[in-house]
């Protein structure tokens, strides 16, 4: 049975689709500020492994899986593993499949405005300077700190309220109305032109910055410093659990693995269309952007301004710290640097666009395919969904990181080992192997079968239980009312998602008796 709906028009811009999923803030912020936590050069061995055994076998189980779906004419989890495994549960399951992106786009959505917000300022030239002739790095980033802060409204005290600006809040609004613009379009004429716009935009934005900044020299260091810093392994460090726990975080969210959005992007494939070499292209170009692009901007920036040791107390400070003061202090040294600044920004800004509109697709997808929404009412109602939402984040200080950690870290990884139990253990290794290999242009390696079936799901279930271990303690003891409001607001959402889900199932059943 063919199921009529949507299709990607063309295989470029399935894959630029695809890497714009992936390719995000992650690429730029998140992957500089990990490796330098991570001890630099120690942390890529873990990294290039975890892409290895990881990132690619769940890349294409994710494909798999969605575009099996799509030909039943479903987009998203819970119908989909109801598929694959005829069991109430699945079903439950699966709602963590819409339950992910939503909590993820929440705060994602508004860290993706203050880069426009940033842009626009900068274009301007709206911005801070700091004390001619100074240098420590103390006075140069001050000015810099206060603006972001002055931005999104961090308390002076510690009072848990934000008081963002009003402009912060009307480039919120722009965003929403911009991420809107794209999806009510649809899937070929929305997301797929757009990312063929974008994504080379962002790839020549990218290189610009990076050749600009390995021009960067101080008698502190030169960007080649920074580079070496990354590059340098340092075996004594494979010993340490937490580096290879950082490394696995890494590879889920820069490759937007276990999130349900690359499944949804995948339900739209056709039946038989090739998805080893896509999926791998995809990948492929995500890690440029990672480890080439990403990794050669803002470590290398900081280590020529501030040396190694300032760079990696910068980088530990936080992605924020790195991404929104930091830069944009060092270009203003340099000549031309408020336009650099707002390169940088924008360039930010297509990034988590490009994968902002991918986190929304799930929950439209599942308007559509299970409530029979029309796309402009789905998209609408979604908007509104996240808009609601966003305002725990917007005026709650420490909300972000809370749902960062359940959905985008933790609930990821527990997403991807179901994904993987469900289709290469319930639906079964064989049948699972052959969907992945049917229309491929090339043939997966016969090795990745054990892998998919064996290494990786140890892998991610060694890492939960390390994890659980760790962490949870920890977390339990942060006890402010501001966290429990996030928590009770986050399970609040999983309750309605099931609810929206069991509705579906209902709807479903009057048709069909
Ligand atoms: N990969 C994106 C980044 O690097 C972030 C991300 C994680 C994402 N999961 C996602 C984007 C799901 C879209 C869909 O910034």
């Amino acid at each position: 049975m063919e199921v009529k709906r949507e299709h990607w028009a063309t295989r470029i811009g399935l894959i630029l689709a695809m890497a714009g999923n992936a390719v995000g803030l992650g690429n730029f912020l998140r992957f500089p500020v990990q490796a330098a936590e991570n001890g630099g050069g120690a942390f890529m061995i873990p990294y290039i492994l975890a892409f290895l055994l990881v990132g690619i076998p769940l890349m294409w189980v994710e494909w798999a899986i969605g575009r099996y779906g799509g030909a039943y004419g479903h987009g998203t989890t819970p119908s989909i593993f109801y598929l694959l495994w005829k069991n109430r549960f699945a079903k439950i399951f699966g709602v963590f499949g819409l339950w992910i992106p939503l909590v993820v786009i929440i705060y994602y959505i508004y860290i993706e405005s203050w880069t426009l917000g940033f842009a626009i300022k900068f274009l301007v030239g709206l911005v801070p300077e700091p004390p001619p002739g100074a240098t420590n790095p103390d006075s140069i980033l001050h000015p810099f700190k206060e603006f972001l802060y002055n931005y999104i409204g961090v308390p002076k005290g510690d009072e848990p309220i934000l008081k963002p600006s009003i402009f912060a809040y009307l480039v919120f609004l722009i965003t929403m109305a911009i991420n809107v613009g794209i999806l009510i379009r649809g899937i070929s004429e929305g997301i797929e032109k757009f990312a063929k716009i974008a994504m080379p935009t962002l790839f020549l934005l990218a290189i610009f910055l990076v050749i600009r900044v390995f021009l960067l020299e101080t008698a502190n260091g030169s960007a080649i410093d920074g580079l070496n810093f990354l590059w340098t392994p340092d075996f004594e460090k494979l010993k340490d659990p937490n580096v290879w726990i950082a490394a696995v975080g890494q590879i889920f969210f820069t490759l937007s693995l276990g999130f349900g959005a690359i499944i949804t992007y995948a339900s739209y494939i056709k039946r038989n269309d090739d998805i080893v070499l896509s999926g791998l292209t995809a990948s492929t170009l995500n890690e440029k952007a990672e480890v080439i692009l990403g990794g050669s901007i803002a470590i290398p920036a900081a280590v020529a301004f501030f040396g190694v040791a300032n760079a990696v107390a910068i980088a530990k400070a936080g992605a924020f710290n790195l991404g929104f003061i930091t830069l944009p202090a060092i270009f203003s040294q340099t000549a031309g640097g408020v336009f650099l600044g707002f390169l940088w920004f924008f360039l930010l800004f297509f990034a988590g666009l490009t994968s902002s509109i991918a986190l929304m697709q799930p929950l439209i997808a599942f308007f559509e395919d299970e409530l029979k929404f029309t796309r402009r009412q789905a998209v609408l109602m979604t908007a509104s969904i996240v808009f609601f939402s966003a305002h725990i984040v917007i005026f709650l200080n420490k909300a972000l990181d809370e749902m960062d950690f359940w959905a985008g870290t933790i609930g990821v990884v527990f997403f991807g080992l179901v994904e993987l139990i469900i289709f290469f253990w319930i639906f079964g290794a064989d049948k699972a192997w052959e969907e992945i290999n049917r229309g491929g242009i090339i043939k997966v390696p016969k090795f990745y079968y054990y892998v998919m079936r064996f290494i990786t799901p140890l892998f991610l279930a060694v890492l939960l239980i390390v994890w659980a271990k760790e962490y949870i303690p920890k977390i339990m003891v942060e006890t402010h009312w501001t966290i429990w409001i996030t928590r009770f607001y986050m399970i609040g959402l999983f309750l309605f998602l099931s609810f929206l889900v069991f509705l579906a199932g209902r709807r479903k059943n009057r048709e069909v008796g």
